[in-house]
């Protein structure tokens, strides 16, 4: 392990049966509360911006945008949110995805995204994909490019990395840590 991942590692706050029984909830804001951490984070993810070429940050919320928002900063390059439903005021594109229990929905403005676009989506927590996977069909159904998906953490067990491998189609899912 990096000295950067055993930083990032050692300020997630592990909070058992949050939300719910049996749950481990991995807590970032120790970490955004450490600008030595915060900062090494963001120079990590805009790193991948670089690497992968990508001309636009897509972070989804709530903790997406936290990460995102300085990392497209950090990389020069624009900021795009996908909101949950019902809170962006111009045309949307949308899309549900399943969850445990019910389905969740998301939407992006349909002008943020082109086909001169090359995004990477970031967000903080890879746990079973079906978040990004939605964020990926979004991408994808307003015609931009796929750079890539980015993520602080990768639940492995979850599984996620294998259910994305249809949405991301040969684009890279880089996970700073995988737990
Ligand atoms: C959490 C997490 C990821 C997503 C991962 O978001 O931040 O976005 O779940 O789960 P999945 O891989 O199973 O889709 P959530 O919407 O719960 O909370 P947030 O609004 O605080 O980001
Ligand atoms: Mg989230």
């Amino acid at each position: 392990m990096t000295d950067v991942q055993e930083l990032l590692l050692s300020r997630i706050r592990d909070v058992a049966d949050y939300p719910e029984p049996g749950v481990m909830f991995k807590d970032i804001t120790p970490l955004l509360a450490d600008p030595a951490a915060f900062t090494a984070l963001t120079d990590a993810l805009a790193e991948i911006v670089v690497r992968t070429g990508a001309t636009k940050v897509v972070g989804l919320e709530a903790r997406g945008f936290i990460l995102g928002a300085p990392v497209a900063v950090r990389a020069g390059v624009g900021f795009i949110p996908v909101r949950k439903a019902g809170k962006l005021p111009g045309a949307t594109l949308s899309q549900t995805y399943d969850l445990e229990y019910g389905s969740a929905e998301i939407e992006v403005h349909a002008e943020d995204l082109s086909a001169a676009d090359r995004v990477l989506v970031i967000d903080d927590v890879l746990a079973t994909g079906g978040t990004a996977e939605a964020s990926l069909q979004l991408i994808r159904r307003a015609g931009a490019q796929v750079a890539g998906l980015a993520v602080l953490m990768e639940l492995g067990f979850l599984a996620g990395r294998a259910r994305l491998e249809p949405a991301l189609d040969g684009a890279p899912l880089e996970a700073l840590l995988v737990v």
